[in-house]
């Protein structure tokens, strides 16, 4: 019992002492914002946890009430101003990435999620021509194939009279897409009979858990801790989906490092690119690899797969933009075929105007400047 009120005394002093720091002396002190949410973490927990991801939502309010800048943690100002945004992130500025907010794309062993300024740069710089104009531009075909299949796809639900469940489908095809990629071979969600469910499902349960990992970090090595036989029976089916993927990434990464490489190929994917590179970071090399294709596939396919998604909505919502967008299309003699050539879509204004990107979706523009 004495050990109990000891720790939990210890507990409320530490929080005492550290909220008096982050509302009096920190360096952020001087900005304005609830009290509580500059004094403990506990305040974005409640909003991005707790309420599933309404912290954003919750900071467009912070902003009307106390103006364009807003203390919303002990370690973040959020700055609603996109203009400061470009003089933030200007390349001239080499800034660290915040590695805490980061830990949502999982480990820090991927470039997206990597922390150092010219840690970023020697990996991002691996894989930079895989990302080229040219390298996408020659992956057209794959693209093509993998969208003649959805449309096939879409074809046969319709002679059935059943629906499809078009959110599921366009991440099937951006994962298929994007892991053809990143990996060896594609994951051909396409071939699935759930269409990719099980996937969805376990790419929901990463974002969900990543996001309250991201606060309880600390729990980790608890949970590293539990018999095999209690962990089992705590999975949920998203669980068991996630895991299953993760082998599955596993098991590419385990080829990748095993097999002599592959010198008569005319492309080499994200990882092979990894592995093939002379200089091997010190560190758990294996893990860094199934990270980068872990957060490659989470980049490409939920960011892909929604704004699609959306994009359709507005589409099918409005009869007059399917019409400019259909006649613009009919107008250019566009046609799925090999021929197709991306330069000539990618010259259509209105259906430039009108994707994802330029049409800017539902998402904000948000800026957090962080320090710690
Ligand atoms: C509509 C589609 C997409 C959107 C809105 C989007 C958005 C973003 C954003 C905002 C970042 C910056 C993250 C940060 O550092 O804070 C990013 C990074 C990244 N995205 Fe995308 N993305 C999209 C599609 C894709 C696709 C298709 C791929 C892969 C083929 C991809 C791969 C990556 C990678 C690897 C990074 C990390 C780059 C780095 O750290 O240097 N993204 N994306």
């Amino acid at each position: 019992m004495f050990i109990f009120v000891l720790l939990f005394g210890g507990l409320a002093l530490w929080q005492a002492g550290t909220a008096i720091y982050h509302l009096w002396f920190s360096p952020l002190a001087k900005f304005p914002g609830p009290k509580l949410a500059a004094s403990t973490l506990l305040y974005e927990f409640y909003y991005e946890v707790i309420c599933s991801g309404q912290y954003t939502r919750h900071i467009e309010k912070m902003h009307e009430k106390y103006g364009p800048i807003v203390r919303i943690s002990p370690y973040e100002v959020h700055i609603k101003d996109p203009d400061f945004c470009v003089e933030a992130f200007s390349p001239v500025k080499k800034l660290d990435k915040y590695g805490w907010w980061y830990r949502v794309f999982g480990g820090p062993g991927a470039t997206v999620s990597t922390e150092h300024h010219d840690v970023h740069r020697s990996r991002r710089a691996t894989f930079k021509n895989l990302l080229s104009p040219v390298a996408v531009r020659g992956f057209v075909p794959t693209i093509l194939e993998k969208v003649k299949q959805a449309g096939l796809i879409m074809s046969h639900h319709a002679q059935m009279g059943r629906p499809v469940n078009m959110s599921n489908l366009y991440r099937c095809i951006a994962a298929d897409t994007v892991s053809a990629y990143a990996l060896p071979a594609s994951l051909n969600l396409l071939d699935s009979e759930d269409l990719g469910e099980e996937f969805q499902s376990g790419l929901r349960l990463f974002f969900e858990a990543a996001t309250t990992m991201r606060f309880l970090g600390f729990l980790q090595p608890l949970m590293m801790m539990m018999p095999d036989i209690i962990f089992r029976r705590l999975l949920t089916n998203p669980a068991k989906s996630l895991i299953k993927l993760i082998r599955r990434l596993e098991a590419c990464v385990d080829e990748t490092i095993q097999k002599p490489s592959d010198t008569g190929k005319s492309r080499s994917c994200l990882i092979e690119c990894i592995n093939s590179n002379t200089y091997r970071e010190p560190g758990a090399f294996h893990e860094r690899l199934l990270q980068e294709a872990e957060q490659f596939i989470v980049a490409g396919t939920e960011t892909t797969g929604y704004a699609l998604s959306v994009t359709t909505f507005y589409i099918l919502q409005n009869v007059d933009i399917q019409k400019k967008l259909r006649q613009e299309l009919v107008d250019a003699q566009i046609s799925l075929n090999e021929h197709l050539d991306i330069t000539v879509l990618q010259n259509l204004p209105y259906l430039v105007s009108y994707s994802p990107l330029g049409n800017h979706m539902d998402m904000e523009l948000e800026l957090a400047v962080a320090t710690s």
